[in-house]
This record gives structure tokens, C-alpha cells and sequence, in this order.
């Protein structure tokens, strides 16, 4: 029998120490909680996406009242870069989340299915998407979703 330990690597910053282009990304992430539709949870999150060619796209939660139906921000945000520009890969992916009249103070991380939407964009490009999640206290960096989704299944997974 083999045992194996699967690491994640994530940095962790206070947001003055970001860079000018995160720093950005992240703010366009925060101002879209605003718009969220979270009416059933109360949950608003913002997510901005930038793809290599600069421009950024950035969304916001939509839910239903058929709560399925919903879609998580990072779903939306990415769906709507990769909708318009599908040669483009994306470089940066910021989170942003808001509920109770303020931001968290620890960042949310990304639910599995936008995991999974996150990688396919990944993979399809074969270039790291860096995940940056905003919280009051700490901002994580994450380098690409690999990290977030180990033993994944990917599109590699249906030719094996
Ligand atoms: N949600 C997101 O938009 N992104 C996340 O990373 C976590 C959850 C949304 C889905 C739902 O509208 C609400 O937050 C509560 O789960």
C-alpha cells in the first residue's frame, strides 16, 4: 500500500501588498457585489475576470427561485469572458463575497462545480489561471486551479 499527501500551495497577503493590476481586479470583483441577485441567501459575490489581452469581465451571483437554476459568480464571470472572446485565455480570476452589510474578513473559496469550470478554461489553454480571493484581513493567491482541484478529471481523463 502507497500513501500519498496532496499539498496546497496558497500565499497570503494583506491588500496593500498587491500589486497595482490586482489590486484592480479585486476592486472590480468588490464592486459587483452590489449587483448580485441573492434575494434566498443574502450571499452576494463578485468575481472579475482578466483575460490576456487586458480586458476584464466581472459578474455577479444569480439565483432562482428554483434554486438550482442559480449560478455562482465565477461561473457567470467566466462563461461571459469565454462567450466573447473564446481564443483568449484568461490570465486572473478575483473573488470577492459580502453578506450581513460587509465583506468577509477571511476569503470564500470557489464551490466545486466553478472549480470545474475553472479548470476546463485552464486545461483548454494550457495556461495557469491565478485565483486571487479577497477577504478584509487576508487576500489568498492561489497560482492556478490545479491547486484548488487535485485528482481532477479533465478532458485528458476521457482519452485514458
Ligand atoms: N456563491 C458564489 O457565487 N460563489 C462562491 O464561491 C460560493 C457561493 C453563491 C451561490 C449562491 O448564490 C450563494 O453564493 C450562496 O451559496
Amino acid at each position: 500500500m502507497i500513501k500519498k499527501t496532496i499539498e496546497t500551495k496558497l500565499s497570503i497577503y494583506k491588500f496593500e501588498e498587491l500589486n497595482e493590476e490586482q489590486k484592480n481586479l479585486i476592486e472590480k470583483a468588490k464592486d459587483q457585489v452590489m449587483k448580485a441577485y441573492a434575494p434566498y441567501s443574502g450571499f452576494h459575490v463578485g468575481a472579475s475576470v482578466l483575460l490576456e489581452n487586458n480586458e476584464i469581465f466581472a459578474a455577479s451571483n444569480q439565483e432562482n427561485s428554483a434554486y438550482p437554476s442559480g449560478l455562482c459568480a465565477e461561473r457567470v464571470a467566466m462563461f461571459f469572458a469565454n462567450a466573447q472572446y473564446p481564443d483568449i485565455p484568461v490570465k486572473t480570476i478575483a473573488i470577492a463575497a459580502y453578506t450581513n452589510d460587509k465583506f468577509l474578513a477571511e476569503p470564500v473559496t470557489p464551490c466545486g462545480a466553478c472549480r470545474q469550470v475553472l479548470l476546463e478554461t485552464e486545461t483548454r489553454f494550457d495556461t495557469d489561471i491565478q485565483i486571487l480571493l479577497y477577504g478584509t484581513e487576508s487576500v489568498y493567491l492561489i497560482e492556478n486551479v490545479k491547486q484548488l482541484l487535485p485528482l481532477c478529471f479533465e478532458k485528458s481523463s476521457l482519452n485514458s
